[in-house]
């Protein structure tokens, strides 16, 4: 029998040896089995894998146990989270605000990511900006995972921030298909992703044209893959 664990033996190890779990396998959202089949042929290859937002530090151990050489980046804006995930090998805590614009770039000068799960305040806003800002340090062929795009689905509050407080800044009744919502924005991007040029001349490719090789929808994720090349 293979002893290389699954996503949910590990979780489910973690849950017991820690007394605490992620919510990634939870109701219709599935991360753990849409994770297990993404993220496979990176498993032994990965250098960084970079979550942004920790919370009790399981889905960092978690990523830790599954990517066998790769360091794991973890960031944060609360301070007993970032404690959670210091002084393990191969873990990198990294304070952050996902509002502040110069954190992120900052951040980005750690790069190239295999693979960035953005896991974390869930505000549109922050959603969109960690990926203009991080994309571009994406390596070839690499992953950007948003989760928790539900709260496109609410109506947008910019709640005020408190430092060292859950900031979840979206929780209000529905208001689909707001244009200023993260899943609208991936929306408008399918036609980055379709159009190809209608007349060769005269097209300028977007940054995105150029690199982003697919954009899938699954229940309340957003998977954004990076083309290996230009022309691949
Ligand atoms: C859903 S939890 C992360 C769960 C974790 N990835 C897991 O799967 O177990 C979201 C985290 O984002 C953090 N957070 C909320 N607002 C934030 C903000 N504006 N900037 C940075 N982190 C924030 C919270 O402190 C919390 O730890």
């Amino acid at each position: 029998m293979s002893n290389i664990k699954t996503l949910r033996e590990i979780c489910t190890e973690l849950r017991f040896e820690l007394g605490r779990g992620t919510d990634k396998d939870f109701g219709l959202r599935n991360h753990l089995s849409l994770y297990e089949s993404l993220f496979a042929p990176y498993r032994e290859s990965a250098q960084r894998v970079l979550e942004l937002g920790i919370h009790n530090g399981v889905s960092i151990r978690m990523w830790h146990e599954y990517f066998t050489q790769a360091t794991i980046y973890g960031t944060d804006i609360n301070g007993k989270s970032l404690a959670r995930i210091r002084g393990i090998d191969r873990v990198v805590p990294f304070e952050l605000d996902q509002g502040d614009k110069e954190r992120l770039r900052l951040l980005a000068e750690s790069g190239p990511f295999d693979i960035c799960i953005d896991d974390c305040s869930h505000n549109w806003a922050h959603q969109i900006g960690s990926f203009e800002i991080l994309w571009p340090v994406i390596s070839p062929g690499g992953l950007y995972v948003i989760e928790d795009v539900v709260t496109s689905y609410r109506r947008y509050i910019d709640r005020v921030q408190i430092p060292g407080t859950k900031n979840y800044a979206c929780y209000l009744p529905f208001d689909l298909n707001s244009p200023i919502s993260c899943v609208e924005y991936f929306k408008r991007m399918i036609d980055h992703v379709n159009f190809d040029g209608d007349n060769w001349d005269r097209v300028e490719f977007s940054e995105y044209q150029r690199t982003i090789d697919t954009i899938t929808f699954r229940t309340n994720a957003i998977v954004v893959k990076k083309r290996m090349t230009d022309t691949d």
